[in-house]
């Protein structure tokens, strides 16, 4: 059994796709997301609904994350976020392969549940099963009152919004918010500097509008689209920050226009997916000016002397001999550019299908909601 959201309360405003709708949306709904949790005095995020007070709030040793599909990517995202600001360890992983390996459940760690509808089944089953042992377990959920926000501690709601399309874009961007978030809030009980906790609240205030400049390069991505659309499998690689973005802009791809995508860490390609670069595998190069820029453009250039073709997503054009497209966005604070990053791709996804005319908002054997094993 699946459930779908009931999508006969919204139109599509407009847009020829519930999709293009949502992507679109995000301005906003990552402002709805932030409204109210943002402190200017102390550089701090309010979060009432974790029902956690200070002390037990510096308790926690480790954070463990666990979603589904791209929750779970939004959640490998959100655990570079917290290791970054509060340094404490911490990762993330499917939930459906949490629960059937009867996992150690420990009282110094912290549990965060994944979910934009609330009642995907192995989130809410991995939810019971940390309860069962006694764990304590937050969650970041859309869906108000949903059995996974029933069934937590406390957690962050999303307020992102009715997701209708299968295909999560809103909800994704809103999860990684929240964990930039509950990673400023962790990191400034601990040892996070309230300057850099200025430098996150105000990227985090910039997002809004740089996504509206994204945006605005939708005919252009659109054209990109076209170009790489036909061929029959692509490639996407990033380091570090950049490789859940590549795991989320291929699992966008091959959902909705089902062409075969690949995410690797570009820094293992060597070990094996280089045999499959060619002119007919093309490669999305995840590119942030970071501290890893330059290994990033040597791997551009190990691509293209196999004759690959690179459309690389970044902050400035390389030397034209690493890529043959460039999609330039604009600059925030490294630990938010994965957020930035990611919205180009969702463009991407969504015009290669509509130029392949799939079911964008209804791909073939997927549901919005899983609420079985
Ligand atoms: C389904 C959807 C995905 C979604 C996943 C988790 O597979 O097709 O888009 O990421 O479920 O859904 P949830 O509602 O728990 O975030």
């Amino acid at each position: 059994l699946t459930v779908d959201w009931d999508a006969g309360h919204y139109d599509t405003g407009g847009y020829e796709h519930y999709l293009l709708k949502e992507i679109s949306e995000q301005p906003e709904s990552i402002a709805r997301t932030l409204r109210g949790r943002l402190d200017e005095r102390f550089h701090i995020a309010h979060l009432g609904g974790l029902n956690m007070d200070a002390r037990e709030t510096r308790s926690f040793r480790r954070v463990k994350i666990i979603g589904c599909g791209s929750a779970y990517y939004s959640g490998q995202i959100g655990a570079q976020l917290i290791e970054e600001l509060a340094r404490i360890p911490a990762d993330a992983e499917p939930a459906s392969e949490f629960r059937y390996r009867n996992p150690v459940v420990d009282p110094d760690t912290l549990y965060v549940a994944i979910s934009q509808s609330g009642e995907t089944y192995d989130t809410l089953a991995a939810v019971q099963e940390i309860k069962r042992k006694g764990g304590r377990v937050i969650g970041i959920v859309n869906a108000v009152g949903s059995a996974i926000a029933r069934e937590v501690d406390g957690g962050i709601y999303l307020h992102a919004g009715p997701e209708v399309s299968v295909a999560s874009t809103k909800a994704f961007t809103s999860t990684a918010i929240a964990f930039a978030l509950l990673a400023l809030h962790f990191g400034r009980v601990h040892d996070l500097s309230p300057s850099d906790g200025r430098r996150i609240v105000e990227g985090l205030r910039r997002l809004p509008d740089q996504i509206e400049q994204i945006l605005k390069q939708g005919e252009r991505i659109a054209e990109l689209a076209r170009k790489y659309a036909d061929h029959p499998s692509i490639m996407f690689v990033g380091r570090v920050r950049g490789y859940p973005v590549a795991r989320e802009g291929a699992q966008k791809l091959k959902e909705i226009s089902y062409v075969h995508a690949e995410a690797y860490p570009a820094s293992e390609l060597k070990h094996g997916p280089l045999a499959l670069i060619g002119p007919d595998m093309p490669t999305v190069a995840i590119v942030p000016d970071d501290e890893l820029l330059d290994k990033n453009l040597t791997t551009l250039g190990e691509i293209r002397a196999r004759g690959g073709r690179v459309l690389m997503v970044g902050h400035r054009e390389p030397d034209a001999r690493l890529a043959d497209d460039v999609i330039v966005i604009p600059k925030n604070e490294i630990e938010l550019d994965p957020i930035l990053l990611t919205i180009p791709l969702q463009l991407l996804a969504y015009h290669a299908a509509v130029t392949l005319e799939r079911d964008v908002d209804k791909p073939r054997n997927l549901a919005k909601s899983v609420t079985v094993e």
